[in-house]
């Protein structure tokens, strides 16, 4: 069974999503640890109700990026973490952690990337007047939210959306595909070749907009 990790800064929902794929055996993963940079995030609550092991880590603690990162990556280790889940962390990731988590970092980001990366990219997407707009689910790199492209999901944009409307309907998007990149993950179907990231039995769909294993 796969191991997760899963670093989250705010409310969790997406962690959330995860947690409940997981509990109704559509996802057959267990998660062994919640880490945060902010002891005010929601996701403390969710996983204390989950039972699932929650640490609160400070960037401020440490002297610099790289021990912060490294002793991360060691609380993972620790407990055997396979994957490491970016749940809405909203820190860009030390190489530290990356080198020992090559292609085996998640993140979700509220866009279709390469358009609109960083902070506020259903904002970003609305203010640009957009009609397509939507998620990615993608490996991380070194870069802001550069990394090889998993699967994405497409919503429409309209010309009255604000940043709140806009980001409830690529939250729904959101909380489907990431569960479901993290299957395919579990079942051995990804594998990545520089920035391809390829996906056994996914001709049909190749964008994964109606990922047929979660509704
Ligand atoms: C989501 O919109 C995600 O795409 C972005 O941060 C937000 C986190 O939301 N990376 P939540 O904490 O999972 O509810």
């Amino acid at each position: 069974m796969l191991t997760l990790g899963v670093l989250a800064s705010g409310r969790g929902s997406n962690f959330q999503s995860i947690i409940d794929s997981i509990e109704s055996g559509v996802l057959n993963a267990k998660i062994a640890l919640l880490i945060t940079d902010n002891p005010e995030s929601y996701a403390i609550e969710r996983a204390n109700k989950h039972n699932i092991e929650a640490l609160v880590i400070k960037p401020r603690d440490f002297s610099d990026r790289d021990l912060y990162y490294s002793h991360i990556a060691e609380e993972l280790k620790k407990r055997n973490v396979e994957l490491v889940i970016l749940a809405g962390f909203m820190r860009v990731v030390g190489k530290a952690l990356i080198d020992k988590y090559r292609n085996r970092i998640m993140n979700i980001h509220p866009a279709l990337l390469p358009a609109f990366p960083g902070l506020h990219g259903q904002k970003q997407a609305a203010e640009y007047g957009v009609k397509i707009s939507g998620c990615t689910v993608h490996f991380v790199d070194e870069g802001m939210d550069t990394g090889p492209i998993i699967i994405q999901a497409a919503v429409p944009a309209y010309h009255d959306d604000t940043e709140e409307t806009l980001s409830e309907r690529i939250l729904k998007q959101e909380h489907k595909i990431f569960p479901y990149a993290i299957r395919l993950y579990s079942e051995g179907k990804i594998s990545v070749n520089g920035r391809k990231v390829i996906i056994e039995d996914n001709r049909e769909d190749p964008g994964m907009i109606n990922p047929p294993l979660i509704q």
